[in-house]
């Protein structure tokens, strides 16, 4: 009796597996978080065999009470799991059979571990999706609550991390809600092809029993079946762009972390994260560091890693499964894990993002914020936009040795650069004046992010 006997696929080999071996290429340290699904997989299969008569009814009723007693097992932490048994499925069912007996034998009829794996990954994937869309939405509803209170605080607009022109904190934040809207769309998008059953494909060129597919598709939630055997074996686009979706998405919480940590900074000092959301120094006494955001910023990297890492592991293998595919779980499960925790600690810190609306002010006060509205004035008295852009910047050079503003300078000192120039000039060069002044879909005005809010409330629904 060979000491293989316990395995499924025992019946061929005449020696042992070699003790690294095994360990080696076990999976069960990792995919056991898909039992669920994996045994929701197999009470889906087993009802279908029972339907097209493949087993009784009996049979299917043993075979699913089973499951569903170590389903429980295995959410009490009962379950024993065993390396030898190599992956989710083999321990499951080896389980299965040591509580039913023979008839366990019978539920891997018509399927192989091949299609089962890529079910389980797809009903997997299927939940955290819905569960990450439910995280994301915390995230845009807190952006909009905190844009909602500030349709007219104002700050520097920054191109080049150089102050620009004015522009609302509310529109600001828009800006971050609208790369989320994306993100959202990617996902849900993403959902139509994770919603494919290729359970039915068995090893790679289908079954001769007379399965019903499109009835395990229904048991099962999918829309429905794939179409060739052997692509649905082998098939982890669903994975991959699922990976890249995440990787736009993180792009953009780092994206934002960056303007958080920069923010907070004794030189811009626009805002104050919640010390529940920093750490300090074990040195310097005054610290108080953006950790949350430095970390979610730093965990861009693995996730990138991840969308490399399933490119780069399915770009070698011909049709139809090998066992590279065993290597897409744990970049997938990783990526899921970091992505799901950022974006709950990115909801639960944004309402905690305590904003300084007098340095936000002085800081777009500083900087020539409005030369664009005195260029578009003097557009508006009749002169072309190129003299007035040489204009304004004569201005502005005055400004910057005088060390005064466009909006502190005399209506005399401005009418030097051009008579063209009267008395309503002031009206636009106020920060205020020149925020409302762009007042178009998309534009800063406080009238439009107004309304920009009230259509981003409808858009989550
Ligand atoms: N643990 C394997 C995986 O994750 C399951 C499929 C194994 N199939 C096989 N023929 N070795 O991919």
């Amino acid at each position: 009796m060979s000491q293989n006997d316990d395995k499924p696929w025992a019946g061929r080999f005449n020696e042992p597996t070699d003790a690294f071996v095994e360990a080696f290429t076990a999976s069960v340290g990792f995919d056991r978080r898909m039992y669920k699904h994996d045994i929701a997989g197999s009470i889906a299969h087993a009802s279908m065999l029972a339907k097209v008569g493949v087993l009784t009814t009996d049979e299917c009723k043993l075979i699913i009470d089973g499951l569903q007693d170590i389903e429980q097992t295995i959410a009490n932490g009962e379950f024993n799991w065993s390396t030898r048994l190599e992956d989710v499925h083999m321990n499951i069912e080896s389980a299965l059979t040591k509580k039913i007996g023979e008839v366990g034998k019978k539920l891997h009829t018509g399927r192989s571990r091949n299609d089962q794996v890529a079910t389980d990954i797809r009903l997997y994937l299927r939940d955290e999706v819905v569960s990450i869309l439910a995280e994301l939405k915390r995230l845009q509803v807190a952006l909009v609550d905190l844009a909602e209170q500030h349709v007219d605080t104002i700050l520097p607009g920054f191109t080049h991390l150089q102050t620009a022109q004015p522009i609302t904190f509310g529109h600001h934040l828009l800006a971050w809600f609208e790369m989320l809207m994306r993100d959202q769309n990617r996902l849900e998008d993403g959902l139509l092809r994770i919603n494919v059953l290729p359970l039915g494909a068995a090893a790679l060129a289908g079954t001769t029993f007379p399965i019903d597919r499109n009835y395990t598709a229904q048991l099962l939630n999918f829309d429905v079946v794939s179409e060739n055997s052997l692509d649905s074996v082998s098939d982890r686009d669903f994975a991959i762009e699922f990976c890249s979706t995440a990787s736009i998405l993180i792009m953009h919480l780092s994206r934002f972390s960056e303007e958080l940590i920069i923010w907070s900074s004794a030189q811009f000092d626009f805002i104050e994260l919640g010390d529940c959301f920093c750490t300090g120094s074990s040195i310097m006494p005054q610290k108080k560091n953006p950790d949350v955001p430095e970390l979610i910023r730093g965990k861009s990297g693995r996730i990138f890693g991840h969308l490399m890492g399933m490119l780069t592991l399915m770009k070698g293998q011909p049709l139809a499964y090998n066992k590279d595919n065993q290597e897409d779980k744990e970049p997938l499960f990783d990526t899921i894990d970091n992505l799901k925790g950022c974006l709950k600690v990115f909801a639960d810190m944004v309402p905690n993002i305590n904003v300084k609306k007098d340095n936000m002010y002085q800081a777009a006060f500083k900087g020539f914020s409005t030369a664009t509205d005195l260029a578009d004035y003097l557009v508006r008295k009749g002169m072309p936009f190129r003299d007035a852009h040489e204009v304004v910047g004569k201005a502005v050079a005055f400004g910057i040795k005088q060390k005064k503003d466009l909006s502190e300078m005399t209506l005399t000192e401005l009418q030097n650069f051009s008579n063209i120039i009267e008395p309503d000039v002031f009206d636009v060069l106020t920060l205020e004046g020149s925020v409302a002044a762009r007042n178009h879909i998309g534009g800063t005005a406080p009238k439009q992010v107004k309304a920009a809010i009230t259509r981003a409330k409808k858009r989550l629904g």
